[in-house]
């Protein structure tokens, strides 16, 4: 039977979210009914409430979450009740091209649940990145489900599911940073220090952080950041050079998601060395002006990251037993532990660069 319970929703562009009575229906083939317990708030869900990542209100936001599943629809076979799992917005398909060339983190046909979540009246709810889970219950498709360990904190746990996720993949996987490497991080909001907490795991001995935020610039030394650089004082190209011998970094990571930055990685590298885009911009940016020559001249290359490349069935788990044996400082994202009254409060702390991340968390049902 279809259950009424509360959920955090966007109604208009710009207007501030609203929690309201929303209906779940019971899992379909395929899909999960998931008990939130924690769920953080991401700059995603604050671009959906602006208008900026399409127009299709009502949004039920929120997508950075754990918890445990209720109910399984037919057909689900790897997945039951009671299941501790981190929500993903990237549940591959298994069968497209990309998937049967066995790269299934490129996946191109990732998908959602089939049915719709509502608003009392009917209207149906888009939720953020198919998920939704500022909201005491959610239906994802089971794929969307990844188990892990159940001695993590759900609200640590939970931010998995996005900015950290694609952190540590950008360093990890499409930066292959290596023991030894040199690493520069442009911009350390979540993902940026997620990049930077992969590559201190990785062994990097040069990690540089570089932020307009001072206080960001903090947070960066406790996740493993080396040096730092205050982007303010406009010689940041200068400055990752003077730290890396004269050279530049091996590995430069854009976690902002603007022209200028993704220039300013491009001249802070190496020759050889790796560029990546994880930040992601919007849709009237252009890549920023660069003779055709210093590309090749400079050799390397430039890769954007979706989701850092990473394949949630592969890394949630491991992600969860780094951070459970002490090697990977997920806890140090939780800023504070809000209710799901607060979320609007949340944006605005998020604006003012006062959290890495407020998360939301659920009662005990
Ligand atoms: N590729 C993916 O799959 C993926 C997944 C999640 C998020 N993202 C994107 O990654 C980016 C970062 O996300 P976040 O959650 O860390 O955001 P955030 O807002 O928490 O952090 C961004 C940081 O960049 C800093 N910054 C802004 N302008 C800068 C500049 N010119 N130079 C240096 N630093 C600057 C800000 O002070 C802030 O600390 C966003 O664009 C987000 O959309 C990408
Ligand atoms: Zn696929
Ligand atoms: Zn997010």
């Amino acid at each position: 039977m279809a259950q009424h319970v509360r959920g955090v929703v966007a109604s208009g562009k710009g207007e501030p979210v609203s929690v309201e009575t929303i209906v779940i229906p019971d899992p379909g083939p395929g899909e999960a009914v998931v008990q939130v317990q924690a769920c953080g708030v991401c700059h995603t869900d604050l671009h959906y409430r602006e208008g900026g990542i399409n127009d299709e209100f009502p949004f039920l936001l929120g997508h950075e979450a754990a918890g445990i599943v209720e109910a399984v629809g037919d057909g689900v076979v790897d997945l039951e009740a009671g299941d501790f799992v981190v929500l993903n917005w990237r549940a591959v398909c298994g069968t497209c091209r990309s998937c049967r060339r066995a790269k299934p983190w490129y996946c191109f046909a990732t998908h959602n649940a089939t049915q719709q979540m509502t608003l009392l009246d009917g209207t149906p709810l888009s939720p953020a990145l198919g998920i939704g889970a500022f909201a005491d219950k959610t239906l994802v498709a089971a794929g969307q489900c990844t188990k892990v360990d159940a001695a993590a904190d759900p609200a640590a746990a939970g931010l998995l599911g996005c900015g950290v996720i694609a952190g540590f993949g950008a360093a990890t996987y499409t930066g292959e940073v290596k023991r030894g490497d040199s690493i520069a991080v442009f911009g350390c909001g979540g993902v940026g220090n997620a990049a930077i907490a992969a590559a201190s795991l990785a062994g990097a001995t040069t990690i540089i952080a570089i932020d307009l935020d001072a206080r960001k610039l903090d947070w960066a030394k406790g996740f493993g950041a080396t040096h730092t650089i205050d982007a303010r004082d406009g010689r940041v190209v200068e400055r990752v050079r003077e730290l890396t011998g004269g050279f530049g970094a091996d590995i430069c990571i854009e976690a902002v998601g603007h022209p200028d930055v993704l220039k300013q990685a491009f001249y802070a590298r190496d020759l050889a060395g790796t560029v990546v885009q994880v930040g992601v911009p919007t849709p009237d940016m252009a890549l920023p002006a660069i003779p055709m020559i210093e590309l090749f001249g400079r050799g390397g290359s430039i890769k954007p990251s979706w989701y850092g490349d990473c394949l949630p069935s592969r890394d949630f788990p491991l992600l969860i037993d780094l951070y459970l044996q002490g090697r990977f400082p997920l806890d140090r994202f939780v800023s504070e532990t809000i209710a799901i009254d607060d979320v609007e409060a949340a944006f605005a702390k998020m604006e003012l660069g006062d959290v890495l991340r407020s998360v939301v968390v659920f009662p005990p049902a």
